[in-house]
């Protein structure tokens, strides 16, 4: 064998080792983020009260009521007429990373762009991908309303976003955990209406129809998760099931952390450990 195709040979395996999800498709890396972390259907399939999707997933949301808006969200199946069927995969992704629709609207909230910002393109495309190989559903959601005005934008085009390194693991956490987007429920908001970074992880945010207040997910021993083993945490996010055998309400997105790998899940769990333990 000519040594220059010895060397190709080489450098091929080398480089199907350093990527071990090299077989994973992208429909299927966006399968398992859409159904998992990113929990797209907790807002985006209809449900019933207790949380069991109720009709095609992905299809339309319930509403989703505060005292600054009623949200409706929208059919993300490729309809062309109703959902995102006559979307490219660039404008997809420009929507959810960027906040921006091919017509130029800001998405509003309770979309949760900012913590969407920092996906890779890799896992945006394929997000993207998995959404335009769904059936297309025809289902036209309500008009939203919002009482408050919202921001003007989430910061302009994100450029190119290289996939983390899940080799280090509270890196790796933090990364699923914005996608995860959890603290758009686990942290209250500074008088802008932004995230509080001082109490990141805090809770109080009261959510969802039966007025839950979120709990403080900071190590804190007493008032957070830091007495809660590993094994624990990884029961509650996958389970919904707390230490003390009561069960986690909706909007909590358990049954979607549910579909999610142990190494996933111990990542988030190691990251959660870092946050800074706050006492309310
Ligand atoms: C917390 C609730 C929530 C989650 C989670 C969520 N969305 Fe949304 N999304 C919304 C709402 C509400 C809107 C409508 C915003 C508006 O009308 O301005 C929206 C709008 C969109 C739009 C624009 C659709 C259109 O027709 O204009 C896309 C695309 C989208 N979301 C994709 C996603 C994807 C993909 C995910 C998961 C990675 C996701 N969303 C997760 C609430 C959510
Ligand atoms: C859409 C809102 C929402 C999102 C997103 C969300 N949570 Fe929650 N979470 C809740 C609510 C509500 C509860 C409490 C449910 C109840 O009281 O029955 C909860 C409970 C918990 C608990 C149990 C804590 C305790 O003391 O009872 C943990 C741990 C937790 N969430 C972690 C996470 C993590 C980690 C993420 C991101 C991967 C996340 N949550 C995303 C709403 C959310």
């Amino acid at each position: 064998m000519p040594r220059t195709v010895v060397f190709a040979a080489l450098f091929a395996a080398a480089a199907a080792l350093i990527q071990p999800s090299a077989a994973e498709t992208p429909v299927e890396r966006g399968r398992y983020l859409v159904n998992g972390i990113a929990s797209c259907g907790n807002c985006h399939s209809p449900q019933q009260p207790e949380g069991t999707v109720s009709g095609p997933p992905l299809s339309g949301g319930n509403a989703i009521a505060s005292p600054a808006f009623t949200a409706y969200p929208p059919n993300l199946t490729p309809d062309r007429d109703t959902g995102l069927g006559s979307w490219t995969a660039d404008q997809i992704v420009t929507a959810i990373r960027e906040g921006v629709t091919p017509d130029g609207k800001v998405l509003r909230p309770p979309m949760p762009v900012a913590f969407y910002r920092g996906m890779s393109d890799r896992d945006a495309y394929a997000i993207a991908a998995y959404l335009q190989s769904l059936a297309p559903v025809r289902n036209q959601v309500p008009a939203s309303s919002y009482r408050q005005p919202t921001l003007p934008g989430y910061g302009g085009p994100v450029g190119a976003i290289p996939d983390p390194d899940p080799s280090d693991k509270v890196a790796y956490g933090h990364y699923l955990a914005q996608m995860g987007h959890c603290m758009l429920c686990h942290t209250p908001r500074d008088a802008n209406g932004r995230i509080d970074t001082s109490l990141l992880g805090a809770g109080g945010v009261p959510v969802g129809d039966a007025g839950i207040i979120t709990p403080n997910i900071t190590p804190d021993p007493k008032f957070g998760i830091g007495a809660w083993t590993d094994g624990q945490i990884a029961d509650a996010l996958t389970k919904g099931v707390r230490p003390d055998g009561s069960h986690l309400a909706p909007p909590m997105p358990w049954p979607y952390l549910a579909t999610m790998s142990d190494q996933d899940i111990g990542a988030i769990t190691a990251y959660l450990r870092t946050l800074k333990p706050i006492a309310q």
